[in-house]
This record gives C-alpha cells, structure tokens and sequence, in this order.
C-alpha cells in the first residue's frame, strides 16, 4: 500500500496532463491519513494551496478545520484531495478538460484510500463525482451511492466564508455526516466524543 502510495504520487507530481502544470507553483497531491474511512474532495488548490502544495490551507481551509473539529474530526482521520491537483489561474473554475485530465490521479487515490464515505467540498466537485447536473442548493447534504461509493456533498468552505447565511445548512449537513459515521465506520471513528 505504502509503495503504491508513493509511486502514484511520484508519478502525478511530475503530471504535464494540461495547461495548468504550465502556470502552477506546486502541484496539490492531496493530504491526511491515506487509510482514512472517510475522504473529502474540493475543487482545486487556491493561492496558500499552491504555494505550499497543500490542500485547504488557505481562509477556507480554516474554516474546514473549524468544521472538521465540531464533529470530532482532523486531518488525522480523513484524507483530502481535490478535483485538479494545479491551481486555476486566478481561481477560476477548473475546466472541464483540465478536470477530466487530472481525473486518472484521483481514481487512483479513491482506488487506494477506499473510503467508505466521501464528501464533496462544493458544486464542482458535486457535479464531478455525483452528478454533471448536481444543485448543490437543492442536493447537499443528501447521500448518493454511485459507481459503489456512498457520497454527499456540502457547501465549499470558500461559499461559507463569502455567505454566512449558508453555515446552518453546512452545519446540518456535518450532523448528517456524523450520523453516518456512526453506522458505517469502524470504533476508531466512533468512541464517545462524537
Ligand atoms: N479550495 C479547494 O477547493 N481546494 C483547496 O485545496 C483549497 C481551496
């Protein structure tokens, strides 16, 4: 597992499989506990992203973390990866070539980590990983078993800090998730605190 970790990430750091590789500072691999259960999938990296080469390092990524601790979670016990692994000029929306260009690094990811649940950070990862028609005002917070994986999506932290009238909605959907952390993970994720 270990081995096949660093080779796939050996081999998508060196990735020239669109445009973006030509404007990016780092390439974002992805982060956290690779036999996590559970795995969450944003967009792509922002400015702090990719200069640090990092996921959700930023503004918004604090507020991930923020999120993550209500319902006893870290980077620890989730692994975070993002839809493109370079950075959109001026963070404008990955296109859909620039997607399904760097789509073959995150099925290997999801192929090793294998987690149980998945939850996308917003609509583009929605609509990547769910759905192509995904209303993400209408649709989060629901479960979606596709392709044999049990995903839902979320508001992207970004869309929080912009809006804060959406965070109950997010919140309500961090009470979903912890449910059924409960009745599909095993002990480690599920002692007394949560
Ligand atoms: N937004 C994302 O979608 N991903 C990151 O890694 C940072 C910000």
């Amino acid at each position: 597992m270990d081995e096949k970790w660093e080779e796939l990430k050996k081999e998508c750091m060196g990735c020239a499989g669109c445009s973006l590789c030509s404007t990016r500072h780092s390439l974002v691999f992805g982060d956290g506990n690779p036999n996590a259960e559970i795995m969450l999938i944003g967009e792509g990296p922002g400015e702090q992203e990719d200069l640090q080469g990092l996921p959700f390092v930023g503004p918004a990524g604090k507020l991930l973390d923020s999120m993550l601790e209500m319902i006893d979670l870290d980077r620890s016990r989730v692994y975070i990866a993002n839809i493109v692994k370079c950075r959109p000029p001026n963070n404008r929306d990955p296109k859909q070539e620039e997607q399904s260009a760097c789509r073959r690094w995150l099925d290997r990811q999801l192929e090793l980590v294998s987690p149980k649940l998945i939850v996308c950070l917003g609509r583009i990862s929605a609509m990547a990983l769910i759905d192509e028609s995904f209303r993400i005002t209408r649709e989060h917070g629901q479960w979606f078993d596709v392709g044999g994986r049990r995903i839902m999506a979320t508001y992207h932290p970004s869309a929080l800090l912009r809006d804060v009238s959406k965070r109950p909605e997010a919140f309500s959907d961090l009470r979903v998730l912890r449910k059924e952390i409960k009745a599909v993970c095993t002990g480690t994720y599920n002692n007394d605190r949560i």
